[in-house]
């Protein structure tokens, strides 16, 4: 058999397999592309579950017009430059393949107008092959137009299910985004009616938000979480063990504001609560890691739903007692619920549950290195972990679910 280079075209569909699964995917790959941009508010225009149409609109940088064919070309980024780059990486993209990926696989148009650009430029793909580049009436910023997903894959468009279910997908996302980015507003459209409205919120998640995505009950029973040690900060929500769940829909997990499914985290937060749950029940919690990007490495996995901790069990061990602590507080007695019940006072002066004791540490991602150092280098040693017994590892159901809601990705 002849070995032959396969078509650039070709090469993308490939990729796209991993990358867009559903319409979910796309308003995935375009959204986190807009809050790299820097976007403060993002439309979301979709028709039948985004099958047909998703257009996704926002103000944030913008392309020049000269880079738009290299926005969409294959490995082509403007988010990293080096390896360096890449284990450091703070922003969601840095693969540079989700534009040529879902461009082979639908009819594509891409406009943008550049910041401080006196015009804006629309370039067209159908089916992987390139138009030129046009001029094109845009505010500042960049809309992405994809029509007909899956149009030229029939096995792919075959998978995709009834426009509710991919709705449902999409929403889920969102509500996922939301709650990690309070400070952009997002605007959702379904067959031209106005489906949802995150209005921008600041930078906290505020309880309107909070309601909003996880609705009345969780709101009422929830924790806050405030920790930090070894250079490590988890924040976020988690609710009082009475309010509980048949499954793990309510689990949200953000590693340096990615949201991700991890094993080992999902497995720390379901030994905190261990004694505090019935068997076959499941936590609820909206829960922010953040760490020194070093520590963490987010090219694992082609869609980025998983990272790998250099450290895990450390990680482990830090969610676990921070959790552990935050629940002791409930079984003494003297944790606080949090009023859901009047959302449209959530503006105002909130009281707080009182956050668990913290470490007097520093926060910052810069500190971390030192911060990881001091604590667990024995004298002029190698980092070691830390002396105080760790939960079993050995218990991880490796088959257990993780901390996102269902994506609908395999
Ligand atoms: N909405 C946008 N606003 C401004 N620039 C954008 C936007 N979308 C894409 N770009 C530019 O196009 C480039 C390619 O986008 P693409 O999503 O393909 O790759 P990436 O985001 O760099 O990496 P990944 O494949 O991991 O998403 C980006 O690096 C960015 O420079
Ligand atoms: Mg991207």
């Amino acid at each position: 058999m002849n070995i032959r280079q396969l078509p650039e075209v070709l090469i993308n569909q490939i990729a796209a397999g991993e990358v867009v699964e559903r319409p979910a995917s796309v308003v995935k790959e375009l959204v986190e592309n807009a809050l790299d941009a820097g976007a403060r508010r993002i439309d979301i225009d979709l028709e039948e579950g985004g099958v047909r149409l998703i257009r996704i609109r926002d103000d944030g940088g913008g392309i020049a017009p000269e880079q738009l064919p290299l926005a969409v070309s294959r490995h082509a980024t403007s988010k990293i430059a080096s390896m360096e780059d890449l284990e450091a990486v703070a922003s969601l993209g840095f693969r540079g393949e989700a534009l040529p990926s879902v461009a082979s696989v639908s009819r594509f148009r891409l406009v943008s107008r550049a910041r401080d650009a006196q015009h804006g430029a629309e370039l067209r793909i159908d089916g992987g092959s390139l138009g030129e580049v046009v001029p094109q009436a845009h505010p500042q910023g960049t809309t992405v137009e994809v029509r007909d997903l899956f149009y030229n894959v029939p096995a792919r468009r075959k998978f995709l299910r009834a426009e509710r279910t991919e709705l449902t997908h999409i929403e889920d996302w969102l509500r996922t985004l939301a709650l990690a980015r309070p400070d952009v507003e997002l605007r959702v459209t379904h067959n031209g009616k106005p489906s949802r409205r995150w209005k921008g919120e600041g930078d906290l998640l505020s309880e309107l938000r909070l309601h909003e995505a996880l609705g009345e009950d969780f709101a009422r029973n929830v924790l806050r979480v405030e920790h930090s040690a070894a250079g490590m900060r988890l924040h976020g929500w988690i609710a009082q063990p009475a309010y509980n769940r048949a499954s793990t829909d309510q689990q949200y997990l953000y590693v340096n504001g990615r949201s991700v499914r991890d094993r080992n985290v999902a497995h720390a937060v379901r030994q905190a609560y261990s004694d505090v749950l019935f068997h076959g029940r499941h936590p609820a919690y909206v829960l922010f890691l953040e760490l020194d990007p070093r520590g963490v490495d987010v090219n694992v996995h082609p869609a980025k739903h998983e990272v790998r901790f250099r450290e895990s069990r450390l990680v482990h061990e830090f969610v676990y007692r921070a959790l552990h602590e935050a629940l002791a507080e409930t079984r003494a007695g003297t944790g606080h619920a949090v009023s859901g019940a009047n959302t449209g006072a959530a503006a105002q002066a909130w009281p707080l549950p009182q956050a668990p004791q913290q470490q007097p540490m520093g926060l910052r991602v810069s500190d971390a290195p030192a911060a990881y150092a001091a604590l667990y280098t024995p004298r002029g040693g190698d980092a070691v972990m830390p002396s105080a017994p760790l939960p079993s590892l050995a218990t991880m159901p490796e088959d257990a679910p993780g901390g996102m809601p269902p994506l609908g990705f395999a």
